[in-house]
């Protein structure tokens, strides 16, 4: 039976045993609601280390207040069966109350790669990331943890934050995975209809034409505006950015001079919908 941790407590337990045992130890941190995207961080896991762990906790503090927190979809005993089938070793999934005792008071803020994109349009959102993650890489003592690119901008936001406080982890990226026509695999397609789930695939196909057009040396202003157009006609109801950024910085860019990514998020019917792709000059 796959252990399910609640307490702090009870997973440091067993990471220490881990550890005298001499084994390589891996995180996977998730919300829940798990698609083949974290079941992939899961098996990558396994390639890396002899134990992984899998936290599933919605993180109340990365969410705004006009947010999904209530609303998203909570379905650990699915999760813990599938995490089972998949060779997982534990999971950590604790109540708030474990994770944010009352008088918490701490928050972990990063500046700069946190800036702009997500940090604009959702504030605070990435204080919440850092601060539930450094905890999670705090509790597990991981030797690596793992991340979507998929949410790109948190994972270079976790990387600065994971070096900067000097905590002895190794955090690696893994590629996007999609479905066949394309859309990125979220837990949040799940608040797609039948109609709306056929208008997704437009970001990633906008995203890959606006790219073959930067990469003929298209000026990023031209691209953009009519990948925004395109999203639009495409039927989402807004576009709240689509950006092409520095890969490492994620400071825009006015063309394909330098390894880059395309970044987009847009909204449709009840989902904002995230997506990027790497842009590389020729
Ligand atoms: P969640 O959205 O559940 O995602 C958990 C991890 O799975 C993240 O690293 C995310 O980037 C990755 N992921 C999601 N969809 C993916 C896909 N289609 N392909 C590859 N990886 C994918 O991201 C979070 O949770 C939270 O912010 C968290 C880091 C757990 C902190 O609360």
């Amino acid at each position: 039976m796959l252990p399910v941790f609640r307490s702090v407590a009870a997973l440091r337990q067993q990471v220490a045993a881990w550890r005298k045992d001499g084994l390589r130890i891996a995180l996977v941190p998730t919300m829940g609601a798990l698609h083949l995207g974290h079941l992939t961080l899961v098996q990558e896991a396994r390639k890396q280390a002899d134990r992984v762990v899998v936290s599933i906790f919605v993180n109340p503090t990365q969410f705004g207040p006009n947010e999904d927190f209530s609303a998203y979809p909570r379905q650990e005993a699915e999760d813990v069966a599938k995490l089972e089938s998949i060779g997982t070793h534990g999971v950590f999934a604790p109540a708030v109350e474990e994770m944010y005792p009352p008088g918490a008071s701490t928050t972990v803020s990063v500046r700069g790669v946190s800036e702009g994109l997500e940090g604009d349009f959702r504030p605070g959102h990435f204080d919440g990331v850092a601060t539930i993650v450094s905890k999670l890489l705090i509790q597990a003592a991981p030797d690596i943890a793992l991340f979507g690119e998929k949410d790109y901008q948190q994972l270079k936001v976790i990387s600065r934050m994971a070096k900067d406080l000097d905590l002895p982890v190794v955090i690696q990226g893994v590629a996007t995975v999609r479905e066949a026509d394309g859309l990125a695999m979220s837990s949040r397609n799940a608040y797609l209809s039948p109609e709306q789930r056929s208008i997704a695939p437009a970001l990633h196909r906008v995203m890959r034409q606006c790219l073959a057009h930067l990469q003929a040396g298209a000026a990023a202003e031209t691209c953009l505006a009519a990948g925004i157009g395109e999203i639009l006609g495409a039927g989402f109801a807004s576009v709240d950015y689509l950006a092409l950024c520095d890969a490492e910085t994620l400071r825009p860019l006015a063309g394909l001079d330098r390894p880059a990514r395309l970044i987009v998020a847009a909204r449709l019917g009840k989902a904002r919908l995230i997506d990027n792709i790497e842009a590389l000059p020729t």
